[in-house]
């Protein structure tokens, strides 16, 4: 899809009250593309269709649960009475935990696989069917994680959220390709947004310092949420499967393939930094 003029063009961001959701919102309404947004953040998502319909954008939104199948139908309904598909869908919206498994309580596991997984896949089954119906294409973005290919003691509930989103595009990239509609799973790396401060830390790094030592890594590193969004643009462009954004998320991803002990290595060292080992 040419993203370069994206006028006529209506794109969708779960998760678009903050950070990589904002962001992208942002970044597709300057490119000219009407907005539909959704989040459980009110306030936020107030102030993202805000600055959108100062772009002079259409943009709608609705407060949706993303975990919940009922608000997604409705939302969804809502959005097709008044287009009949979406251009581009993204699905964005996601929660952090740290916590190792045997500090993972069943709770735990219930909430973020409903919002990382089940999020992701209620976008896909209440927006995609009118988009390959229409019959023009579009595109399709996941938001994964490079713990979505890397999992690591401290993330284990999160990484195995992430590693499904990444085989559920994988999948359905296959099956969509027929209609001319693209996936991509985005894999961002460390990206300063406020996730840092919402994620539930659980076991014995869940501690205030803990908290403060994840922040201000994330801050020193720095790498924007606006930054991921202008190469979310360009994966759409490219129409890349898998779509890591931070430099160390390239870095991860290659050592991967190519020496899976040097990146446990390097792995334990960024999780020693981020201050969420698992001690
Ligand atoms: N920040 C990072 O370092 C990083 C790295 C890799 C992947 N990600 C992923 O990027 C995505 C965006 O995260 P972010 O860093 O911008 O965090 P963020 O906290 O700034 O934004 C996440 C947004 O999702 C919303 N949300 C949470 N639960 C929801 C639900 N049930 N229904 C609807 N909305 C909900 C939040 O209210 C928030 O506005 C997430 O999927 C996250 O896992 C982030």
């Amino acid at each position: 899809m040419d993203v370069g003029n994206l006028c006529d063009k209506t794109a969708l961001v779960t998760g678009a009250a903050s950070g990589i959701g904002r962001a992208t919102a942002l970044a597709l309404a300057r490119r000219g593309a009407n907005l539909v947004l959704c989040d459980v953040d009110e306030p936020g998502l107030e102030t993202t269709a805000s600055a959108i319909r100062a772009m002079g954008r259409e943009v709608f939104y609705r407060r949706v649960d993303v975990s919940s199948r009922h608000e997604m139908r409705a939302f969804a309904d809502a959005v097709h009475q008044r287009v009949a598909a979406l251009d581009i869908l993204i699905n964005n919206a996601g929660v952090g935990l740290g916590a190792s498994f045997r500090d993972t309580p069943l709770e735990d596991w219930d909430w973020i696989i409903s919002i990382n997984l089940m999020g992701v896949i209620h976008g896909c089954h209440f927006f995609l069917p009118p988009m390959i119906a229409r019959g023009q294409g579009g595109h399709v973005v996941n938001v994964s994680s490079a713990a979505g290919y890397v999992a690591t003691e401290p993330l284990c509930a999160y990484a195995t959220t992430k590693f499904a989103v990444l085989g559920f595009s994988e999948a359905l990239r296959e099956e969509l390709e027929r209609y001319r509609i693209g996936v991509t799973a985005v894999c961002p790396g460390i990206i300063n947004t406020p996730i840092t401060r919402t994620a539930r830390l659980r076991g014995p790094g869940a501690t205030e310092e803990a908290r403060q030592r994840m922040v201000a890594f994330y801050e020193r590193r720095n790498y924007t949420p606006e930054r991921v969004a202008e190469n979310i643009l360009k994966a759409i462009q490219r129409n890349r499967l898998v779509a890591p954004i931070s430099p160390e998320a390239w870095i991860m991803y290659y050592l991967k393939r190519l020496s899976p002990a040097l990146l446990r290595r390097v792995n334990r060292w960024l999780a020693r930094l981020a201050g969420a080992e698992a001690r």
